[in-house]
């Protein structure tokens, strides 16, 4: 099976929907920077202290910084069995960078392909369990019982930059910074495009299709 993949697509796309999928079926590990920085908030280590009030605005975290926490992460030894990226690499300095580590790791750069006008109703909607992660969409997705998690029966919350200002800014971000590295992967002939509007399932069903 394949090794490293890339998940690209905009704020709302369902990256973290569809890995978490993946990992449950693959032994993929799932990295992904929004988790990882969101958890380092959550703790108050330094790292947390200093990407909150930058991601709550809804800009990107340096490229060194993010660079710094995917390559650490890259050499835990569960990922010697495979890995997915979910957010990262989000800039052409981050792409470099992975490349000169990992590049011969990564497989495929599937884009989930949806429009702007969904992901902003998709992101409106989403809540989020605040002690398990699991993910849930008000209308689209919602828990058995309102506002408790259905894996865990805590609470579920919105995260903060969710909120109708700032998801338009992660727009614009990915639109000016993120798209570009369909370009740069491009020659790879790596990229597979994926339309990730409708069904979460069939989604899901058209990604392993083209990682078998
Ligand atoms: P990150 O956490 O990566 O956020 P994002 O890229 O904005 O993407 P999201 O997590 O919002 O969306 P998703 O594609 O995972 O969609 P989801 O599956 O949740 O990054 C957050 C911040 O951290 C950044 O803004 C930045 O500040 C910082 N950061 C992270 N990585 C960085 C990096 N590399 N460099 C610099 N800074 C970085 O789905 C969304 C909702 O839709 C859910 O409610 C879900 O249930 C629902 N849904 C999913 N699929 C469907 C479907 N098919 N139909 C209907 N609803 C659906
Ligand atoms: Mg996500
Ligand atoms: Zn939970």
């Amino acid at each position: 099976m394949t090794k490293g993949i890339i998940l690209l697509g905009l704020p709302g796309a369902g990256k973290g929907t569809q890995a978490k999928k993946l990992v449950e079926q693959f032994s993929f590990s799932h990295i992904s920077t929004g988790d990882m920085l969101r958890s380092a908030i959550k703790n108050g280590t330094e790292l947390g202290l200093r990407a909150k009030s930058v991601m709550d605005a809804g800009e990107l975290v340096p490229d060194d910084v993010v660079v710094g926490i995917v390559k650490e992460r890259l050499n835990d030894p569960d990922c010697a069995k495979g890995f997915i990226l979910d957010g990262f690499p989000r800039t052409i300095p981050q792409a470099v960078a992975l490349d000169a580590v990992a590049g011969e790791m990564i497989q495929f750069v599937l884009l989930l392909d949806v429009d702007q006008e969904e992901v902003k109703e998709r992101l409106g909607g989403r809540r989020t369990c605040g002690s398990c992660g699991a993910m849930y969409h008000v209308k689209f997705a919602p828990p058995n019982v309102a506002g408790k998690c259905d894996k865990c029966g805590l609470d579920i919350i919105q995260r903060d930059d969710d909120k109708e200002e700032t998801i338009q800014k992660r727009l614009d971000n990915y639109n000016e910074l993120t798209e570009p590295l369909l370009e740069y992967y491009g020659a790879s002939g790596k990229v597979r495009r994926v339309m990730a509007a409708g069904n979460i399932d069939e989604i899901y069903r058209n990604i392993v299709e083209i990682l078998k």
